[in-house]
């Protein structure tokens, strides 16, 4: 029996469906910091425009069969870089088992990720109040891990007027939401400044999903 794959006193339930798991990805951090490092030297962090023509503070790449993007014509996923014209590089075996264990910990046993979002914040960075869906099929949950300086992450309600909780996203923490949450809004406050002993002043967060 792998004890991984069920609750531990320390995993906080947020809502239906929505678990807090600190520290889940913390033994892992060196491993997975050196594999995100690998796809970023292939397909590099950029800051993307919204649809609306404004530039999006977070700086963004991808790894898996698909990528989330936004330009001018939507937000979308697609196979290909927009940068390089050239398939995102696959997502690394190691990613793709902590996020599965992750959301078997939090009652999804059939999570199937096929896209890894790579954000980086900087201090000051904000990403504000949305959904997630882009994607098919929302019985598949959402996977987040958090590396480096802590975040406020705003966890809201199913409509954008529903107060939003706060919680503390710290280095090592994932956050699983899906089934009856799988819509809710959410968004991250302005990163406040500080020094990460592992990644100094950023945050970097992997969303992974299944898209198609
Ligand atoms: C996202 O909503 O895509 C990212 C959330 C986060 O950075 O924690
Ligand atoms: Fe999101």
């Amino acid at each position: 029996m792998n004890a991984d794959l069920f609750p531990l006193d320390t995993d906080l339930a947020i809502a239906p469906g929505a678990w807090l798991l600190p520290g889940f990805a913390l033994g892992a951090a060196a491993a997975l910091l050196e594999a995100v490092g690998e796809v970023l030297a292939e397909a590099p962090l950029r800051q993307l425009h919204t649809p609306g023509g404004q530039l999006m503070q977070v700086a963004m790449s991808n790894c898996g069969e698909l990528g989330w993007v936004s330009d001018a014509r939507g937000y979308r996923y697609q196979a290909l870089d927009p940068r390089s014209d050239r398939c995102w590089p696959s997502m690394p075996a190691m990613i793709k088992q902590l996020a599965t264990e992750a959301a078997q910990r939090a009652g999804f046993a059939d999570f199937r990720p096929d896209a890894c979002l790579i954000n980086r914040y900087l201090p000051g960075n904000r990403l504000s109040l949305h959904q997630d869906r882009d994607e098919r099929d929302f019985s598949q949950p959402i996977v987040s891990i958090s590396l480096g300086l802590p975040a406020t992450f705003l966890f809201g309600g199913l409509t954008r007027a529903d107060k939003p909780a706060r919680l503390t996203l710290r280095h090592g923490d994932a956050l699983v939401w899906g089934g009856p949450s799988r819509l809710r809004f959410h968004g991250v406050l302005p990163l406040a400044d500080g020094e990460h002993p592992v990644l100094g002043r950023q945050r970097i967060n992997l969303t992974l999903r299944r898209a198609d």
